[in-house]
């Protein structure tokens, strides 16, 4: 018998997993604050376990809080104990990571603060460390301008191309979301960095952009002869993108109230999603043109007119529900939420894309808190079959095929097509091949910020936004929001926690006889 061939899948590398990363330090401005705990922190930990941070570098956070730097690190270490993804912390690596933190105590708007910072880096050691610099505000947007101003005169920051290279070293900021507020106030940002730092050393963070699901719709799109080829207006029926949240706005009332769903989660995590989802294909993988494509597919989206958002846009805010048995209170009474507060915790919208390839073909997005479980996916739906074979006996019940991008949790592709039943009797009935990412790769699941880090430590800025790209999802945000002219919520727009938003997004797709898919529940395959 002749023994079967297990050919091992050839693996063809864009770039090399290991990357030259130079020497540098980074500073985190916000360095006492909650994303630096939960995230920056245990994310550059592990990217050190990975061996994946540069051999010489350094961490200084940088905040108002009056600390040393042996108290910064011993609050560090607790805090990974409670938000490192593996457990437990390893000792031996902990400290040898620790020894490259250091603390800068200081007002961001104080001169001596930053010539503090200024000693702290020109510390005895590679040069490069003190002209290399990863600048990372993790600070309120109002206050960006002051610090890459602060930065700039403390001889810090240099504003270059640093395609062009320098002699005194390169240097990058990286900002976190919200990017302003509106079209105007981004612009305002923009303005601001831009007058010490040019755009190529401006990251801005969409944490989205980092997660390894999203990374794959380029390549799933890209690298596939099949799927791109129904990949348009003749084969597509429609698109549905679902980001719901099972949790509320927990403690982040304040934040929320100034936000909103549509800030929060639309202007940035789905319309990024939707852009690699639905541009077309780069002329290659460098980050401008990737880039370019994106902005180009954002600039096709079809803005909101008042009338298009009374019809196309539907918000909705949670009240008190269950969820899984668990009673959840209303937004209202969430800690730091007006009792009367308007602002939207769900939205749903239905939006078209002016272009050769979608003409036609609805986008139908949505994401909420409160919802009954937490997940995002992209669902592909194609066109019916012709009514031939099945019309009399199935009709409009033959499932139309989709594909199912899971972008998280149990991260995977999923194709549904119709099958026969078995037996004597002729029936077919909806079934599915799947792509599980952990059954195929195993559990390999870096946090996202883990790769932004390393992205924007290496100057690849790929997975960040660009000035234009921000500012046209900003415009499509506005025209939205200037289309709910600030009126106040009605009845029709709230819904119960724990479930799928108002009845009012169900109309949105019911009007041309589609539906929305409930997130699959997928178990782990491992
Ligand atoms: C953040 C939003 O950007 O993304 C949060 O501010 C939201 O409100 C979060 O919960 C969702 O991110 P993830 O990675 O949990 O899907």
């Amino acid at each position: 018998m002749i023994p079967e061939r297990v050919e091992e899948p050839q693996v063809c590398r864009l770039s090399e997993a290991r990357r030259t990363v130079e020497p540098c330090s980074m500073v985190i401005f916000g360095a006492s604050g909650d994303l630096t705990f939960r995230k920056l922190i245990p994310a550059l930990y592990h990217d050190f376990k990975e061996k994946l941070l540069p051999a010489e570098f350094r961490v200084v956070g940088f905040a108002r809080r009056e600390k040393t730097t042996e108290s910064w690190r011993a609050e560090l270490r607790q805090a990974l104990e409670q938000f490192s993804r593996t457990k437990p912390v390893d000792e031996e690596v902990w400290a040898a990571f620790a020894r490259h933190l250091f603390y800068c105590q200081g007002d961001l708007a104080d001169p001596i603060a930053y010539a503090r910072l200024e000693q702290l880096l020109s510390a005895p050691g590679n040069p490069a460390l003190r002209c290399n610099l990863v600048c990372y505000l993790a600070i309120p947007p109002s206050q960006f301008g002051l610090a890459a101003e602060h930065l700039h005169r403390a001889g810090l920051l240099q504003r270059n191309d640093p395609a062009n290279g320098s002699p005194r070293g390169w240097q990058r900021i990286v900002v976190e979301k919200p990017f302003g507020h509106d079209l105007a106030s981004a612009q305002a940002l923009n303005r601001d960095l831009t007058r010490f730092a040019a755009e190529p050393q401006i990251f801005r963070i969409d944490h989205y952009l980092g997660k390894e699901t999203v990374q794959n719709i380029l390549m799933f799109r890209f690298s596939n002869a099949l799927f791109e080829r129904l990949w348009h207006r003749d084969a597509i029926d429609h698109v549905q993108l679902t980001v719901s949240e099972a949790h509320g706005v927990d403690q982040r009332g304040g934040y929320y109230e100034e936000a909103g769903a549509l800030r929060d989660m639309v202007q940035n995590h789905l319309l990024q999603v939707l852009s690699l989802i639905a541009m077309e294909p780069p002329v290659s993988l460098d980050a401008e043109a990737i880039r370019d494509e994106k902005v180009k597919l954002l600039r096709s989206i079809r803005l909101f007119s008042p009338e298009d958002v009374a019809r196309h846009v539907v918000r909705g805010q949670y009240r008190a529900g269950t969820l899984n048995g668990v009673p959840q209170p209303a937004y209202r009474q969430e800690p730091r939420v007006r009792p009367d507060s308007n602002v939207e915790t769900y939205v749903a919208l239905k939006l078209f894309i002016d272009n050769w390839r979608w003409s036609g073909v609805p986008f139908f997005l949505r994401t909420g808190k409160a919802l009954p479980r937490s997940a995002s996916e992209v669902r592909i739906q194609f066109r019916r079959t012709p009514h031939v074979l099945f019309a009399a006996q199935c009709g409009p019940k033959l499932d139309p095929n989709s594909l199912t991008l899971r972008l998280q949790p149990n991260e995977g592709i999923i194709l549904h097509f119709n099958g026969k039943v078995p037996g004597t009797t002729i029936a077919v009935r909806p079934v599915r091949m799947h792509f599980s990412y952990d059954a195929e790769f195993g559990a390999y699941t870096p946090e996202a910020y883990e790769r932004l880090l390393l992205e924007a430590i290496a100057g690849d800025a790929t997975l960040f936004i660009r000035r234009d790209e921000v500012e046209i999802a900003w415009q499509i945000a506005d025209s939205i929001r200037a289309g709910w002219q600030d009126k106040p919520l009605s009845d029709r727009e709230f819904y119960a926690a724990g479930t799928w938003g108002p009845v009012a997004a169900e109309d949105l797709l019911a009007q041309t006889g589609h539906a929305w898919r409930e997130p699959m529940v997928i178990k782990p395959s491992t």
